[in-house]
C-alpha cells in the first residue's frame, strides 16, 4: 500500500466515526487483558464494530472483543478501544497501528493503554500493575517505515521521552491514593505468539527490561509521532519465561488479568477523574 493509500483510508476511516460521533473524545483509552470488564461500569453513548469502519482490521484473538465505544468513564468523554490489533495475528506494525493514526486525526490528543505482561524483574508479582516509563521496542517493526507521513509527524522522531511525564505522575498519583501499588518499569516488546525462552527472557533482563510483552510498542511510537501523549500500564500476568521455572499458558495470563481487573478498573476511574 502506498502512503497516499494509507492517509486516505485514515481519513475515511476518521469521517466515518466522526459522522457517528456527537462530540469527539479527547482521550483514548485501549482495554487490555483483564480490563474488558471496565465498560460495563461507563456510560456508553455510542458502539462502534470495528468491522462497521472503514478499513479497520478485524480482532482475531479469543477475549478480545472488536469495538469502539464512545463513553463517560469518571465523567470524561473517551474513546474506547475494546480489543485491538497484534503483529502476531499477522498484521503489518502500519495495521496494527491504524486506529492510532485515526485518533490522532480526529483530534484525540491522549492515548492511554492497557496490556498483558510477563514479569522479568522479581519484585514484581503476578496481578501486580506496573506503569511504562519506557519500553525496548528494537524487535518491533517500526509503524513509521517507509514514506514518512507528514502530516502526523516528522521522519526522524524523538523517543527520548514516549511516555509523558505529567499523565505518569497523575497514574502514580491515583495509584497511592487507592493504596494499589504500581511498580514503575521498562517494558519490552517481543513479537510472538510464542512466548520467550528463558534465554531471551535472560538477555532481555540484561538489556534492561522489567516485563515483557507483545503489544503497546508499536502503538505508543505511532502516537509519539502524531504528537499525542502516551500513557501505558501493564498487568503483570506472569513471572516471564525460566523465572518460576512452570510453564508458561495463555490460561494462566488470563486468570491473573482477571484477578487484577478489580485494580486496574480502580486505577482508571481514579485516573481518568484526574483529567
Ligand atoms: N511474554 C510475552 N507476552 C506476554 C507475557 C509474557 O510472558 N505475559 C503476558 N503477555
Amino acid at each position: 500500500m502506498t502512503k497516499s493509500d494509507y492517509y486516505s483510508d485514515v481519513l475515511e476511516a476518521s469521517e466515518y466515526i466522526r459522522s457517528k460521533v456527537t462530540e469527539i473524545p479527547d482521550v483514548c483509552l485501549v482495554l487490555g487483558s483483564g480490563l474488558g470488564p471496565l465498560t460495563d461500569r461507563v456510560e456508553t453513548i455510542t458502539e462502534i464494530p470495528y468491522e462497521d469502519v472503514p478499513h479497520f482490521p478485524k480482532t482475531t484473538v479469543a477475549g478480545h472483543d472488536g469495538k469502539l465505544l464512545v463513553a463517560k468513564l469518571s465523567g470524561v468523554l473517551t474513546f474506547i478501544m475494546k480489543g485491538r490489533f497484534h503483529y502476531y495475528e499477522g498484521y503489518s506494525t502500519q495495521e496494527a497501528t491504524f486506529y492510532v493514526r485515526v485518533m490522532a486525526k480526529l483530534g484525540v490528543s491522549t492515548l492511554v493503554m492497557t496490556n498483558a505482561a510477563g514479569g522479568i524483574n522479581t519484585a514484581m508479582n503476578p496481578s501486580e500493575l506496573m506503569l511504562i516509563t519506557d519500553h525496548i521496542g528494537l524487535f518491533c517493526d517500526s509503524p513509521l517505515r517507509g514514506p514518512n507521513l507528514d502530516e502526523f509527524g516528522p521522519r526522524f522522531p524523538d523517543q527520548t521521552r514516549v511516555y509523558d511525564k505529567v499523565l505518569s505522575e497523575k497514574m502514580i498519583e491515583s495509584a497511592e491514593e487507592l493504596g494499589i501499588p504500581l511498580h514503575k518499569g521498562v517494558y519490552a516488546y517481543t513479537r510472538g505468539p510464542q512466548y520467550e525462552t528463558p534465554a531471551e527472557i535472560r538477555a532481555l533482563k540484561v538489556l534492561g527490561a522489567d516485563a515483557v510483552g507483545m503489544s503497546t510498542v508499536a502503538e505508543a511510537i505511532a502516537a509519539s509521532h502524531s504528537g499525542m501523549k502516551v500513557l501505558a500500564v501493564s498487568c503483570i500476568t506472569n513471572f516471564a519465561a525460566g523465572i518460576s521455572g512452570q510453564p508458561l499458558s495463555h490460561s494462566e495470563v488470563m486468570e491473573n488479568a482477571n484477578k487484577s481487573s478489580k485494580n486496574s478498573i480502580a486505577l482508571m476511574e481514579k485516573f481518568f477523574s484526574k483529567l
